[in-house]
């Protein structure tokens, strides 16, 4: 491989983009310039939606429309329930989201309509859907009969509701808002990348949204919230986090929830999630979760200096919820499907086929041998 080229594409720039700003050494992140830590403070998920697809803040008025137009669209066609219905009860959550979202594209009315404003009413639609959808595969997999939505309760909070049958409380509902804020854009991370080199084949919101989903899928990428738990399982108490961690770094293992290919600092949705999976924990009587963390935390950027990342304390802040860990990359998507659709309505808009080059390395003088003779 020679010099010039980046292994993992580090570093490399491939286009402008007027959604996600990141400063990995001073760790800040804005949304069309608006900092995270004033949204978790004074927005709500659905005008943080508003405001990367718009490219604006919303006015009153059309953040009530907004609002609406999500709440009206959040119910699933009975035969997409009968699809999840069918599937085996062990498929994992997220392999039933990627089946799911992709079917939803066959009963879209816009399923074959790319322009900007079909595809904004089909980024509503799946906004609004992918909740019920990943709801609806928890309540069916137990046995039991999916959830109606409710439209008189914000995103968050009726997902909440949806999943578990009962409406949250006020500090869950509003910490489940503010994980969905956190995650929703991250400048061209590996799934919106893939989102985006689907949509500049000209094709639609479902296959992109389909292929980021796939992306995400991975335990470098949104499946590092579910290891995390796993971690924190193993180590069980909080006194036995100091000698578990550093048994794992003498065994030079990788630790999930830390270290991040854009982010020289502690990643800055980090903080908030810890706020609230405390803040959580101390409510519900859970206070081992954070305190194993904090102490991994603390070891790891001492012995390795990578810092925690987004994916550390969002899963303790979700299982004290009751979710269970394998919902936790599900949950990470119903937040991401607002960037990814921010990120194909960008493509769409400024177009070119996206196909890089490889250094071939193989053989160039290779001679057929008919098979008879190998
Ligand atoms: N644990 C232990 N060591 C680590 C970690 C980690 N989590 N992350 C990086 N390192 C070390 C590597 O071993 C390597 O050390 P070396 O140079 O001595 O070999 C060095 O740091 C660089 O690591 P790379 O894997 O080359 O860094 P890259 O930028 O490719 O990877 C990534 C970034 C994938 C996020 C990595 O830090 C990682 O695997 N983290 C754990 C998984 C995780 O938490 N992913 C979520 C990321 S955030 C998100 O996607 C939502």
């Amino acid at each position: 491989m020679t010099d010039l080229i980046k292994a993992g594409l580090e570093d490399v720039v491939i286009s402008t983009s007027e959604i996600c700003f990141i400063d990995g050494q001073q760790g800040r992140l804005l949304y069309r310039g608006y900092d995270i830590d004033d949204l978790v403070v004074h927005s709500t998920f659905e005008e943080v939606v508003y405001l990367l697809w718009y490219g604006a803040l919303p006015t009153r008025k059309e953040l009530d429309a907004h609002v609406k137009a999500l709440a009206a669209s959040r119910r699933l066609p009975a035969r997409l329930i009968g699809i999840l219905k069918n599937l085996p009860r062990k498929t994992v959550p997220m392999e039933v989201l990627r089946t799911g979202v992709s079917a939803l594209s066959a009963f879209d009315p816009d399923e074959r309509d790319n322009s900007r404003e079909a595809t904004l009413r089909k980024a509503i639609r799946l906004a609004a859907q992918m909740p019920t959808l990943v709801a609806a595969w928890e309540r069916i997999r137990r046995g039991k009969e999916p959830v109606a939505p409710n439209p008189r309760l914000g995103l968050a909070a009726n997902f909440l509701y949806m999943l578990s049958g009962r409406k949250p409380t006020e500090l869950e509902a509003k910490t489940f808002d503010v994980a969905l804020i956190l995650h929703a854009d991250h400048e061209y991370n590996a799934s919106t990348f893939a989102a985006r080199v689907t949509a500049a084949t000209l094709s639609d919101l479902h296959s992109a949204v389909t292929s980021a989903i796939g992306a995400l899928k991975g335990p470098l990428h949104g499946g590092a919230n579910e290891q995390v738990m796993l971690m924190v399982d193993q180590i069980k108490e909080p006194a036995r986090a100091e000698t578990w961690i550093r048994k794992a770094l003498a065994d030079k293992a990788r630790i999930m929830g830390f270290g991040h290919r854009v982010y020289r600092v502690e990643d800055p949705r980090a903080k908030h999630l810890r706020r609230l999976a405390a803040e959580l924990g101390r409510q519900a009587g859970n206070t081992a979760y954070v305190g194993i963390l904090d102490t991994v935390a603390r070891v790891v950027t001492a012995e390795k200096h990578i810092y925690p990342n987004v994916d550390l304390y969002s899963g303790a802040a979700y299982a004290i919820m009751g979710i269970p860990a394998d919902q936790f990359t599900p949950i990470f998507a119903l937040s991401r499907i607002a960037g990814w659709a921010a990120h194909v309505l960008e493509q769409h808009a400024h177009n070119r086929l996206i196909r890089p080059r490889a250094e071939y390395t193989g053989p160039t003088q290779a001679t057929y041998v008919p098979i008879s003779q190998r």
